[in-house]
């Protein structure tokens, strides 16, 4: 009895995880847009607190693919967001938007070099 739900476990626990990374990317995409279509600093902070708690958990799934390269995209990630974070924190909402077209580079980039 334990044997078939063992297998059923080990072949669809790498398909859930590619089907949580699709769905913490599509948050991303929102937090994103929400983010930089912000008219004000405390709208601005909240998507970016979205997009760093989003980031944080993409970073914790394992990648079943270049998971070298997918760790380095995320770290990169994470530093473009703490910079539209310290430029958040600073008060300058135009400077905390370029910050954060940072990430977007970095999101083209390694989306073609993952996908
Ligand atoms: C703000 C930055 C980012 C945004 C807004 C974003 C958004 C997205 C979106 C909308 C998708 C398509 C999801 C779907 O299939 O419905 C996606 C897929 C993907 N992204 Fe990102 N992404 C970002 C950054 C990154 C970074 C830095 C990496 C790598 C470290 C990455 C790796 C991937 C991978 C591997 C997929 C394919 C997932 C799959 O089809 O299983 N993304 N992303």
């Amino acid at each position: 009895m334990i044997a078939p739900i063992f297998c059923f476990v080990l072949l669809h626990a790498p398909s859930a995880r590619a089907g949580e990374l699709k769905s913490v990317m599509k948050d991303m995409k929102a937090a994103m847009s929400g983010a930089m279509g912000s008219a004000t600093l405390p709208e601005f902070t909240k998507q970016l607190e979205r997009l760093r708690q989003d980031a944080q958990i993409a970073s914790r799934l394992s990648y079943s693919g270049d998971a070298a390269t997918y760790r380095q995209g995320m770290q990169d990630l994470q530093r473009n967001l703490e910079a539209a974070e310290r430029e958040a924190k600073a008060g300058d909402l135009t400077a905390a938007k370029s910050a954060l077209q940072l990430a977007s580079r970095t999101k083209r980039r390694y989306h073609d070099l993952l996908n």
